[in-house]
């Protein structure tokens, strides 16, 4: 089958120096996750991209499983950063998500603490994040990237209630070309950024729908309730808790308990 987002569509003047350099196109795959870490170990060239048309076992956070029908954006690229950088990507693709969509389709996206991206208050994207890390030095890093594209949400019963799609908000089809081609473009300007001793915090901040909301964090098999106060520069989020307390928390699962 021909597919549509081929590595020579995707690499035709791809306004980059670092991501997509090598490019790797698939008609399917379990999850590109699993086919990056495997060629991150074995040493592949930084700012390998991972493309699939669709994935059979798709990987979300939190060991759930990630739905990416035809129709949907799978990809993983892979880097290998400095350890102080690895807290950041978190900050890197949601930012790069979301401003590549707002340039592609005009519509407003709003993170959800850590990494999902949101229209109108529903899930459009998911980032996993998957890192080898041994004493001080990182291996290998994938960031995992599946956007809801061009997707009828209704026919999948346990996303329609949280979830939405790009074309869904539209009212029409989508490139998903046009979209990988900006988020790999969007990616490396923040990564590169990061790398050159700036700061992406502020704008990743300014686009967290999760401040000054009541929350429920659910981590570690805890969960924390109260008012999302803001985020520290490592990305952990800092609740405030009835009693008056203040927790910081480093990986979790949001709850917003209004909508928003
Ligand atoms: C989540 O919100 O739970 C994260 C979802 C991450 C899904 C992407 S799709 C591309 C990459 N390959 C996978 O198997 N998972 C990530």
């Amino acid at each position: 089958m021909k597919l549509v987002l081929s590595t020579e569509a995707v690499t035709e003047n791809l306004d980059t120096r670092l991501i997509g350099q090598r490019v790797l196109c698939y008609s399917s795959l379990p999850s590109t996750n699993e086919l990056a870490k495997g060629e991150a170990r074995r040493g592949t060239v930084a700012g390998t991209v991972i493309i699939a048309e669709e994935q059979t076992a798709g990987k979300g956070r939190l060991k759930r499983a990630w739905l990416s029908p035809r129709g949907s954006l799978s990809l993983s690229v892979i880097l290998y950063p400095g350890l102080e950088y690895l807290p950041s990507l978190i900050m890197v693709a949601s930012l790069a998500v979301a401003r590549a969509i707002e340039a592609v389709t005009g519509l407003k996206a709003q993170i959800k603490w850590p990494n999902d991206v949101l229209i109108n208050g529903k899930k459009v994207c998911g980032i996993l994040v998957e890192s080898e890390v041994r004493g001080e030095t990182v291996g290998y890093a994938v960031v995992g990237i599946g956007v809801n594209v061009n997707l009828r949400v209704s026919d999948f019963p346990e996303l329609s209630l949280v979830a939405t799609s790009l074309s869904q908000e539209l009212g029409r089809a989508v490139s998903r070309l046009g979209l990988v081609k900006r988020l790999l473009v969007e990616m490396e300007r923040l990564y590169l950024t990061l790398l050159d001793g700036g700061s992406i915090y502020e704008e990743w901040r300014a686009s967290l729908v999760t401040l000054g909301k009541e929350v429920l964090v659910t981590s570690g098999g805890a969960e924390y309730s109260g008012i999302a106060e803001s985020v520290a520069r490592d990305g952990s989020l800092l609740v405030r808790r009835p009693d008056g307390s203040l927790s910081q928390i480093v990986a979790g699962d949001v709850t917003l308990r209004h909508q928003i």
